[in-house]
């Protein structure tokens, strides 16, 4: 058998191709710098656990990125041994994100997957991965905060730094970081067909919050793993990491903006004005219709309300309705969005009155407070009440 061949890096846009080779069910790659003291013994472990339940049907891709210890030379040693080993040397890119999105590309299998080199993840969590992925899920994330989750005897600083990465996350990307318990992980499993026709653009070592931000990702399942402590070489993590990680998220904020329910409620709110405004002009303005101004307002309001509704049933919440299709929920929606939204239109007025004849504030600003305190009022009782979220899996 001719001795293995390094696997050229991919090059270009980091894009996920469609289609997998029947053959290879599962291609877990395992991003290395610096682990030739771990990685043989990783390989090893692989084997003995992903036989069984792929039949065989893997593949495992070490993308090493230039590693001084020569981390290549003995993952090609494990190719040797066996051909579903395939090693990427990388002389240019570096980077652990990039690193594993180049071994996503030249992999063959329907799913994805990543995990550390270093024998931090319990390489049997992949069994339980595995089968969530079997069962449908798109994503199946190993985590340290669900039941069977943890991590070895951190320190109080590394246990806050995490946590406060992920609050910071939740500020930013609510809708992607509150999808999983620990978004900072480095070990899952991702559909092929989730990343069809995206382009990642990751910073740092967060891939996870890449895929979630990116792909389409419906169904979400977690694994609880103890993150172990290294034994073999040290960690990589810098403090530049952090500077990344939060480049990162304002990243994905810019780029998702348009994927954010609150930014389309707003939206819709926008339009949902002009409609109020349009009525109002056209029922009580004396070169139109001239009706009496309550009577207008009560109306231009309602046809607002019902403007908004439909476009935030279709759009906004668009994924959540669709999980709950017909005429009586949909009718359901929007009494339930009716009532919401006249509640808070008499907290609009209510507020705006306290802050103008109580507060004494200028009357344009306190309407501007108003209409912004109700805004949240509205998409938050609404998303949590009317659009409430449909358990994630299928
Ligand atoms: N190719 C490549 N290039 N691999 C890298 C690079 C890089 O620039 N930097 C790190 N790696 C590899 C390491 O060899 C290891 O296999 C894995 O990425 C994690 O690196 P560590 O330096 O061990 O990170 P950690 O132990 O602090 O783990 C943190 O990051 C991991 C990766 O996101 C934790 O947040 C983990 O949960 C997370 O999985
Ligand atoms: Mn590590």
């Amino acid at each position: 058998m001719p001795p293995p061949v390094l696997v050229p890096a991919p090059t270009g846009p980091l894009t996920i191709a469609r289609g997998s080779d029947p053959a290879v069910k599962l291609s877990l790659v395992i991003p290395t710098f610096n682990e030739s003291k771990n990685v043989g013994t990783l390989i090893g472990q692989l084997h003995g656990l992903l036989q069984g339940p792929l039949e065989g049907k893997y593949e495992l891709i070490v993308v090493d990125d230039d590693s001084p210890d020569r981390t290549w030379e003995v993952a090609l040693k494990c190719a040797e041994a066996d051909p579903r080993v395939r090693v990427i040397r990388r002389q240019g890119e570096r980077g652990l994100s990039t690193a594993v999105i180049r071994g996503w590309q030249a992999a063959r299998g329907e799913v994805l997957a990543v995990m550390d080199a270093d024998l931090q993840h319990p390489p049997e969590v992949n069994v339980g991965l595995w089968a969530e992925m079997a069962r449908g899920a798109d994503l199946a994330a190993g985590s340290r905060h669900v039941e069977g989750g943890g991590v070895s005897n951190w320190s109080l600083l590394r246990r806050m730094l995490s946590r406060g990465a992920q609050l910071l996350g939740l500020l930013i990307l609510p809708g992607v970081l509150s999808r999983v318990s620990d978004p900072m992980s480095g070990y899952f499993m991702v559909r092929r067909s989730a990343l069809d026709g995206v382009t990642l653009d990751p910073l740092g070592y967060k891939i996870l919050i890449e895929v979630l931000g990116r792909g389409h990702i419906k169904w979400v399942s977690e694994v609880g793993y103890v993150f172990r402590e290294r034994v073999e070489g040290e960690s990589k993590v810098t403090g530049k990491l952090y500077i990344e990680y939060l480049l990162h998220l304002l990243k994905l904020r810019r780029d998702t903006l348009w994927r954010s329910s609150f930014f389309r409620f707003c939206v819709v709110g926008t339009t949902g004005v002009a409609v109020d405004m349009g009525l109002l002009y056209l029922l009580s303005d004396p070169r139109s219709l001239g009706l009496g101004l309550t009577r207008s307002k009560i109306l231009a309001a309602e046809a607002a309300i019902i403007w908004n509704f439909l476009l935030n049933d279709a759009w906004t919440f668009g994924e959540r309705s669709a999980k709950a299709p017909g005429v009586r929920a949909k009718l359901r929606r929007f009494l339930g969005f009716n009532a919401i939204c006249t509640a808070g239109l008499a907290l609009n007025v209510g507020l705006l009155n306290l802050l103008f004849n109580l507060g004494h504030v200028n009357r344009y600003l306190a309407n501007a407070v108003a209409i912004l305190a109700v805004t949240g009022w509205n998409y938050w009782l609404n998303r949590q009440l009317n659009w409430a979220p449909v358990r994630s899996e299928e």
